[in-house]
């Protein structure tokens, strides 16, 4: 029996969603344990995609289990029409569980999340995620998945009473206003359709972990995470390695294997300091080649070299035992390709990633120039067959990082995939 976590190394979007479900196979549990829906995975299986939220990557598995985990933060609503979505394209959704401890997102938290961020000095995604954890960290004002079994008027009581302050709040700060009756209509409906999935998750997964094979989906990236991250351009929860234990119950002892998801390049949405960004046509050619918008708002996504000061802490912070190194193809046709390896500031040379906001915001880059290759690499299904440049690149990136890349990706599908 085994327990595999699976997590970005990077500002998110590394290609989460598709590694999942390359996984899922072999596991019977597919766990989320942390955000809600400001992420966006993409999983595609032969001409059908989805693009999910809060569902676990494993969709197209419909007899494996498929867990909301209690470190989620979950709009009831997005969550009700993602279910409607997937089942509607014929995919059951009959062994979800949702997490009794799972934190809920409701209308004040989405208009909050968008009054605190109007300047856009942070870029969130305005799903209401940083005032959704916030009540749940200061605990009076948070509704919790197990408020949901609790009878209509109780709930409906219990709403009431935090709308009251919400009110009070929003006036003092001249937030846009919410309608609490509108709050409640909705709340009702999707609480009777979400009832009937929400469970104690954490007895259910330590159950499962001395039966069958169970496979851990982080959400965001590591440079994301609200404590390890670039903060404060994070999102609010903990997105390494440790938060897949506080997030699901699970014990971290019993975590085997902890696989990093690199891109061969690096992105960021949103705002915040990205040392290697490209902002020339170079940036452009790759968000182009790369489809870099965002999955969730659409936002062109920023672009820019690999970053391997980054992944050397990535991978440190997370125990990282492997690295899958996806969207190798995007890469194709470049004539040379640099990769940071140390950073200069003030003078100095470091390998260390710089955690004081002051000293990352004015890093410089050091770059090592690799030779780039011209081939089309998408139909490679061995390292053999891959240009002896891109295998210098994959070898470049286990010597610097120490740690084995064992697949490669070099497109979105999932047979476009290399096992090492
Ligand atoms: P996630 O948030 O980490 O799950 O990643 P997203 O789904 O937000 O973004 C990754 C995008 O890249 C999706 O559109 C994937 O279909 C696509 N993708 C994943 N792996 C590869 C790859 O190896 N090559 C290419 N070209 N696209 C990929
Ligand atoms: P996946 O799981 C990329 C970014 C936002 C913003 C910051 C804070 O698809 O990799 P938030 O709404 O969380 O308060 O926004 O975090 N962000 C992501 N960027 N991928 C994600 O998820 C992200 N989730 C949040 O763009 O900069
Ligand atoms: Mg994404």
């Amino acid at each position: 029996m085994t327990v595999t976590l699976i997590l970005g190394l990077q500002w998110g979007d590394e290609g989460k969603g598709k590694i999942v479900d390359l996984f899922a196979k072999d596991y019977e549990y597919i766990v989320r344990f942390n955000g809600g829906d400001n992420a966006g995975h993409t999983v595609i299986k032969g001409e059908e995609e989805f693009k999910l939220h809060l569902l676990p990557s494993g969709i197209f598995y419909p007899e494996k289990t498929k867990i909301i985990g209690n470190g989620l933060v979950v709009n009831p609503e997005t969550l009700v029409k993602e279910i409607e979505v997937v089942e509607n394209r014929g995919y059951s959704l009959k062994n979800l569980a949702i997490s009794s401890n799972a934190n809920i997102i409701l209308e004040w938290h989405k208009l909050m999340d968008g009054a605190l961020d109007k300047s856009g000095k942070i870029g969130t995604t305005k799903k209401g995620i940083g005032p959704a954890y916030s009540d749940k960290a200061s605990r009076t004002f948070a509704l919790r998945m197990s408020d949901l079994l609790l009878p209509e008027n109780e709930l409906a009581t219990k709403i009431e009473k935090i709308a009251k302050h919400k009110k009070k709040l929003f006036k003092a700060f001249d937030f846009q206003e919410f309608k609490t009756d509108e709050i409640l209509q909705a709340i009702k409906k999707t609480a009777k359709i979400l009832r009937p999935y929400i469970t104690d998750t954490q007895f259910l997964l330590n159950k499962a972990v001395e039966e069958k094979n169970i496979l851990l989906e982080g959400a965001q990236g590591t440079l994301l995470d609200l404590d390890h991250g670039t903060f404060p351009y994070v999102t609010s929860s903990n997105t390494t390695a440790g938060a897949a234990s506080t997030g699901t119950g699970i014990p971290p002892n019993k975590i085997d294997k902890i696989v990093g998801i690199a891109k061969a390049y690096t992105t960021r949405v949103g705002e915040g300091p990205f040392p290697t960004e490209l902002t020339d046509k170079l940036g452009e050619k790759i968000r182009e080649a790369g489809h870099e918008f965002g999955t969730t708002t659409g936002r062109p996504r920023r672009c820019g070299w690999l970053d391997l000061v980054i992944l050397k802490y990535t991978c440190m912070v997370n125990g990282t035992t492997e690295i899958v190194l996806t969207k190798l193809d995007v890469l194709s046709g470049l004539k040379e390709l640099k990769v940071c390896t140390a950073y200069e500031i003030d003078k100095h040379k470091t390998s260390n990633f710089p955690l004081e906001p002051a000293k990352l915001e004015k890093v410089k880059p050091i770059y090592k120039t690799l030779e780039g290759w011209n081939e089309n690499i998408t139909e490679c299904k061995k390292i053999a067959e891959l240009p002896s440049q891109a295998k210098a690149y994959i070898k470049y990136i286990e010597e610097q990082t120490g740690v084995p890349v064992k697949i490669v990706s070099v497109g979105p599908k999932r047979d476009e995939t290399i096992i090492v």
